[in-house]
């Protein structure tokens, strides 16, 4: 069986792959196995897949492109093409790197063999064009395409759900971040022009149709390195299992936040800590609103979604707490142009990318004057770009 479908990719995209097959067989001296893993967007549903909630993600054109051969003798060589690193490492002692990207990959085959797969060593080129810490989930494509790759060239016969579920075992346990399950998910499921509600406690998901050629979903990247993220992340988790506890006091089936119902937590608020109330009470309006933007797609009702959009960021601002002022400019400045539906910070917060629902007709000022603001309150100009929805995890 061959190992490639060579499916042929659009311009800039094309031209990624050759870079990266390019560097393997001058470095490797044999024709790879080639993977694209997709980026994502999160268009509702932030902070919620941790708690067992729902999310509403896609996969998009910015992509990681991997270059995979099996070897014989037990060692792996990954080279991170776009940062001009590698990282060598023998499979039967596998050790967290300082240079920590190198953990993303290893914790991969951490997993594969904790679960007993015959997995030997490899080499690995990849590269790509998902900013790192933008919020679109570089690290998982990372994980999530590994996964996929190692899978095929080790005849593993692992099915897509397992991948997923090793991939964020990976993060969680080899690069130390509690992440939920979105992004692993949506990287291997994503579908093309759709987004997909995942069910983040049963893994049920259902896929909805989210094309409509005058509308575009429209990124603005602050390019704040995310310092808080992953800290605070781990800090926000922690919150929300506080929330839980003291609820299953009352409610001893209670397992997530999932199961608390608004009414629920304003009858014990008193007995809450302020802030953890705060978080608590986001939660459980961000999967109410999930919920009804999936109706309002139903309806192709793209205005009411593209405010339950707002509603979403207005409580990661002040509720949960995971923005910052340059998403918040951003907003601010997105919601004042005519024509724009809805405006959101997007993924763990504390900089990376607005997502931004925006007619077409308007899309042209919407990025002079969302840039405008930016450049006159930090004096430099964000990058925005439209994605498109794409397939999840590919071999091309
Ligand atoms: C990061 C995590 C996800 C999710 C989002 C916030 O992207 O990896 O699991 O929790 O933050 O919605």
């Amino acid at each position: 069986m061959p190992l490639s479908n060579k499916k042929a990719l659009p311009g800039s995209e094309g031209e990624l792959v050759q870079k990266v097959r390019e560097r393997f067989k001058k470095l490797f001296k044999e024709e790879p196995l080639l993977v694209r893993s997709p980026g994502r967007v999160n268009l509702i549903g932030e902070h919620t897949d941790y708690n067992e909630g729902f999310v509403l993600p896609a996969a998009v054109d910015k992509a990681i492109y991997f270059a995979v051969t099996p070897r014989t003798d037990g060692r792996g060589s990954l080279v991170a093409h776009d940062l001009g690193q590698d990282h060598e490492f023998e499979l039967d002692r596998l050790i967290k790197s300082d240079k920590r990207w190198p953990n993303y990959l290893l914790g991969v085959v951490d997993q594969l063999q904790k679960k007993g797969c015959k997995v030997g060593g490899f080499n690995c080129v990849f590269g790509g064009d998902i900013p790192i810490g933008s919020g679109m989930s570089s690290s998982a494509a990372i994980e999530a395409g590994l996964a996929y790759a190692l899978n095929r060239i080790f005849g593993l016969g692992l099915d897509s759900l397992t991948l997923v579920k090793l991939a964020q075992k990976a993060e969680n346990e080899f690069v130390g971040v509690r992440c939920g399950i979105m992004d692993q998910f949506i990287n291997i499921f994503g579908r093309p022009k759709s987004v997909l509600k995942i069910d983040c406690r049963s893994l049920e998901y259902q896929y909805f149709p989210f094309e409509r050629t005058d509308l575009r979903v429209v990124l603005c990247d602050t390019l704040v390195k995310r310092e808080l993220a992953s800290s605070e992340y781990n800090v926000r988790r922690g919150q929300c299992e506080a929330g839980v506890k003291l609820l299953s006091k009352y409610e001893p089936g209670l397992k997530s936040l999932r199961d608390v119902s608004g009414e629920l937590l304003e009858a014990h608020r008193q007995e809450f800590d302020p802030i953890i109330y705060k978080r608590c009470d986001y939660v459980v309006r961000e999967n109410r609103r999930v919920g009804e933007a999936c109706a309002d797609l139903k309806n192709n009702d793209f205005a009411s979604f593209g405010r339950r959009m707002n509603g979403s960021h207005d409580g990661l601002r002040d509720d949960y707490q995971v923005s910052c002022r340059e998403l918040d400019v951003l907003v601010d400045a997105a919601r004042e142009v005519k024509g724009v539906l809805g405006a959101r910070m997007m993924g763990a917060g504390f900089g990376g990318c607005t997502i931004n629902l925006v007619e077409e007709k308007a899309a042209e000022e919407f990025k002079e004057k969302v840039a405008k603001a930016y450049k006159d309150q930090f004096g430099k100009e964000p990058k925005i770009f439209t994605s498109s929805l794409r397939s999840g995890t590919e071999f091309i």
